[in-house]
């Protein structure tokens, strides 16, 4: 078997920023220079730019006792002091920090002032609930102020949060409060999604009784509940609080204590192989340091001018980094929107662009791959001259989809930055500077300054420019997880142990380098297919369907086939305007053709299923594991942790 994973596609167009951006950026090529000339302080200069310490740290890393990295360890900072305070003690007390949209369209304007002294009020209710340094508090509310108020309160404490997805249901919230042991849990009777009331007080009674009948004690003291949605919600009158009853009335004098810079932050649960939620662990220097650096260079953050909107929700590591502490650690001003990108119609995303002069902004392909599917006609009915930069991120963009947010959304000339991480980097990895690297689409390009990645194939051997292989991150940074939460064992074996003799961290992507040393993302290793010896990527045979006229969106899977080891098995959405004028067979007759044509006969699949859905997690990842067992005729895996759980039985009903 090749160790290698093939690479079929070729991509040649490249896009440089303009000239104007260029004198503009923030980020200069100058930073690769510096952060090769000597990394660790490079790192160290970034901590003293970025971040206001109590105490400043003498050591930039300690990492001898690998995997386990210590950054800035002796330096003690409070992560919300610089967050909040430290930019009103700097005169920018009535910047607006946050703009926020309800569904319904109502509205909040939050400066700087004022969500410092609402965090402060908030802290000091929950230190009058006894929580303090290392404690655990759990928060499952919609895209609220109040939940970045809420992240926020617990880090001024140097407590930890654990926020859970607001969609995820009461026994994923049971498992996550469980594992990590929480005190109290911030939560709302409800939120908006999709034109109505969706509730959340409900789940957290169900996950806090004992319905399964286990007789299992839970660790919550406390529920503190936000008036959201106004649905009736039952109250348990020793554990229950209302929000409007007690952070009001707490003082809105606290001062922030300086903890140690490997004081934890946050746990952020992560679904892994097994079934047992894996509790990714972040610190608070080094994660704080990357972030702001990361949000300020690659999204070329003039804080005083820009409108930053990520669309990532808070229950995402995304919605961490880029809407609680990268943006509000660098003075931003930010939107924050509560709904679904279609409700209360299909242009609303586009609508609040306009409406706020969003400059900078970063969403997922899987959304832009819905909005191609609704057509350009929806986006061109509004203003988005204010876009000044895009930002991709969470599965590999297609060349097709990156073309398409270029033209429409980007008017054929902001950068796009294609930025790769994971919830275990904590920040951004892998990305273009929009003011120096010269993009290509579908390709996040190359390590940022102070980040070292390479490609090895399965021996460990660097595979080289033009091929493919794992990617791995060959020397510690400082948003690094430091562990699985209650399980060292598990953080060893999952991220270290491939690559064990280099101490490389393995992160279960696979990945090609382009003759230009251009880093392509091809998709998990667990999805990589095999047929007749070549290993192909989902990615690129995903990305030649896409490009045909007729397909909105595409997910392949190798099934085991007696011939060829596997097989390419494709699922394809059609758009709507050709399914009323072709067959289903002549669609799949065509689309198999063009993959050989587009890719090679070898990467051409032996079925093709014309389907209405795809199985989707709630953060808009394909599950293939899912479409494997249709495809092999297996009955349907566990499908818990899918967005709709009925998409399954359509899909095998359609394949039949
Ligand atoms: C995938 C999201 C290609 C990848 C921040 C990674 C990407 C996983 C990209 C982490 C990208 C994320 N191009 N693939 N730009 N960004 N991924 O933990 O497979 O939700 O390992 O973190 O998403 O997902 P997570």
């Amino acid at each position: 078997m090749s160790a290698q994973i093939d690479h079929l596609l070729s991509e040649t167009r490249q896009f440089p920023p303009s000239p104007e951006f260029a004198a503009q950026a923030v980020a200069t090529a100058e930073l690769y220079g510096q952060a090769k000339a000597d990394r660790e302080a490079f790192w160290g200069d970034q901590a003293r730019n970025h971040v206001t310490w109590h105490k400043p740290f003498t050591r930039v890393l300690d990492w001898s006792t690998p995997p386990f990295a210590k950054w800035f360890d002796d330096g003690e900072l409070n992560v919300a002091y610089n967050c909040l305070d430290r930019h009103v003690e700097n005169g920018l007390g009535d910047r607006v920090a946050i703009y926020w949209e309800g569904e319904p369209g109502d509205e909040r304007r939050i400066t700087y002032a004022e969500l410092t002294e609402e965090v402060k009020r908030t802290a000091n209710m929950l230190a009058g609930l006894g929580i303090g340094q290392g404690d655990r508090v759990a928060i499952y509310l919609p895209m609220i102020p109040e939940a970045v108020i809420s992240m926020l309160a617990v880090a001024r404490l140097g407590a930890i949060h654990s926020v859970v997805f607001g969609g995820f249901s009461a026994d994923s919230l049971r498992s996550r409060i469980d594992d990590a042991g929480a005190k109290v849990v911030i939560t709302a009777d409800g939120g908006y999604r999709k034109g109505r009331v969706s509730p959340l007080k409900p789940a957290v009674d169900l996950a806090l009784s004992d319905h399964n009948g286990s007789g299992q004690q839970n660790t919550v003291e406390h529920v503190i509940v936000v008036r959201r949605g106004g649905n009736d919600v039952e109250w348990n009158s020793e554990r229950d609080l209302w929000w409007h009853d007690v952070v009001p009335a707490a003082s809105a004098e606290h001062e922030a204590e300086a903890f140690p810079a490997e004081n934890p932050l946050f746990i952020l649960y992560t679904s892994g192989t097994t079934g047992k939620p894996k509790g990714i662990l972040h610190t608070s220097g080094g994660y704080l340091v990357q972030a702001a650096y990361t949000h300020r260079n690659v999204f070329d953050l003039h804080p005083e001018s820009d409108v930053f909107w990520c669309t990532a929700d808070i229950g995402w590591v995304t919605g961490h980094t880029y809407v609680t502490y990268g943006p509000l650690a660098n003075g931003a001003t930010q939107l924050m929107y509560e709904g679904t990108p279609e409700t209360p119609h299909a242009g609303r995303w586009w609508e609040l662009i306009q409406k706020y002069g969003v400059s900078i902004f970063y969403t997922a392909p899987t959304a832009i791959r819905a909005f191609m599917k609704t057509g350009r006609h929806i986006p061109q009915q509004y203003d988005l001259s204010s876009i000044r930069l895009l930002g991709s991120v969470g599965e590999p963009i297609n060349p097709e989809a990156w073309m398409w947010y270029r033209d429409v959304i980007g008017a054929d000339k902001a950068p796009i930055v294609d930025t790769w991480w994971q919830t275990e980097t904590g920040a951004i990895m892998v990305s273009p500077l929009p003011g120096v690297t010269a993009t290509k689409p579908g390709s996040a390009q190359t390590p940022l300054p102070g980040i070292s990645i390479d490609v090895l194939d399965e021996a460990g051997a660097a595979v080289g420019n033009g091929n493919g292989g794992l990617l791995v991150i060959t020397e510690p940074w400082p948003a690094m997880l430091r562990g699985v939460w209650g399980d060292p064992e598990r953080f060893k074996e999952t991220y270290w142990e491939k690559f064990a003799q280099q101490g490389y961290y393995f992160a279960g992507d696979g990945a090609r380098l382009d003759h230009d040393g251009d880093l392509w993302l091809l998709g998990r290793v667990d999805d990589v297919m095999n047929v007749s010896g070549h290993r192909l990527s989902t990615a690129e045979i995903e990305s030649a369907l896409v490009a045909h006229e007729s397909t909105a969106e595409a997910a392949v899977v190798g099934a085991s086939d007696e011939t060829t080891g596997q097989a390419v098995v494709a699922f394809v959405i059609i758009k709507e305007s050709y399914l009323a004028e072709h067959s289903p067979e002549g669609l799949a007759t065509q689309l198999r053709q063009w993959v050989g044509e587009q890719i090679g006969p070898i990467a051409r699949p032996r079925d093709v299923y014309i389907v209405g859905e795809l199985p989707k997690t709630r953060s808009g990842k394909i599950m293939r594991r899912l479409l494997r067992d249709v495809a092999e005729g297996r009955e349907v895996g566990d499908t818990t942790t899918l967005a709709d759980t009925a998409v399954m039985s359509v899909i095998s009903a359609q394949v039949k």
